[in-house]
């Protein structure tokens, strides 16, 4: 986001917004226009408890990546960090394609796989993560331009995510234990498949 130059004018949506930390980042360094959304009530309420004195005000909403409740060309800037995986990759981009202003941009950080990879992994990545399929980057590129992108660009970013010191986590109360289990397996999966699987930042014009 440090070359990315958001002006105050701009709008800017954040689809998977999750409990709202990067759309707090977003008004807070741009004082642009943002809204996030997210599909599940929970994230919802943790990012309005997030976002609740922010200035600029952050428009937050309800709503499924797949089937956007807004006009056509909408947005001057889209993002999605993590979340197209999760969703009918093809349904979610052509709906971030229709919202985002033709002279708009796009901007997803996705998990991508590095080659083809073994059936009995693409089974377990269904069972952990409940996801289709992990496309590699040739095919998030087609997809990309069967939404109507035409110019696609792969930013550089280091191998591997770099871990930050999150301080401001907002855990709800009485987790079922299986659910720090499936936390153990997550990280277990990244640090055994890193080689295997990884991630892409793409931006993307629809001019
Ligand atoms: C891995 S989290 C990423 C959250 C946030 N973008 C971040 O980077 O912290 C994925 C998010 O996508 C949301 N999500 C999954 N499917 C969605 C859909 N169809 N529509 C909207 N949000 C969805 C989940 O609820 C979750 O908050």
């Amino acid at each position: 986001m440090e070359t990315e130059k958001v002006q105050p004018r701009e709008s800017v949506l954040d689809v998977g917004c999750g409990t709202g930390q990067t759309a707090a980042f977003l008004a807070e360094r741009f004082h642009c226009q943002v809204t996030a959304i997210d599909n599940h009530p929970i994230m919802i309420a943790k990012a309005k408890e997030r976002l609740k004195n922010n200035t600029p005000p952050i428009h937050l909403i309800e709503g499924d990546a797949e089937n956007l409740r807004f006009a056509d060309d909408s947005f001057d800037l889209v993002i999605a960090e993590s979340v197209i995986v999760f969703t009918n990759i093809s349904k979610t981009l052509s709906e971030l394609a229709r919202v985002l202003k033709n002279t708009g941009r796009l901007l997803i950080i996705e998990m991508t796989a590095e080659q083809i990879l073994p059936v009995a992994l693409q089974k377990e990545i269904r069972k952990l993560y409940g996801i289709e399929e992990v496309l590699r980057e040739e095919e998030w590129i087609s997809k990309l331009q069967l939404a109507g992108f035409t110019k696609i660009e792969i930013i550089k970013t280091p191998p591997a995510l770099t871990p930050s010191e999150i301080l401001d986590i907002n855990q709800s109360k009485n987790i079922q234990s299986k659910f720090y289990d499936l936390l153990d397996e997550h990280q277990q999966f990244l640090l055994q498949y890193n080689h295997l699987i990884s991630y892409r930042v793409f931006k993307c014009h629809l001019t």
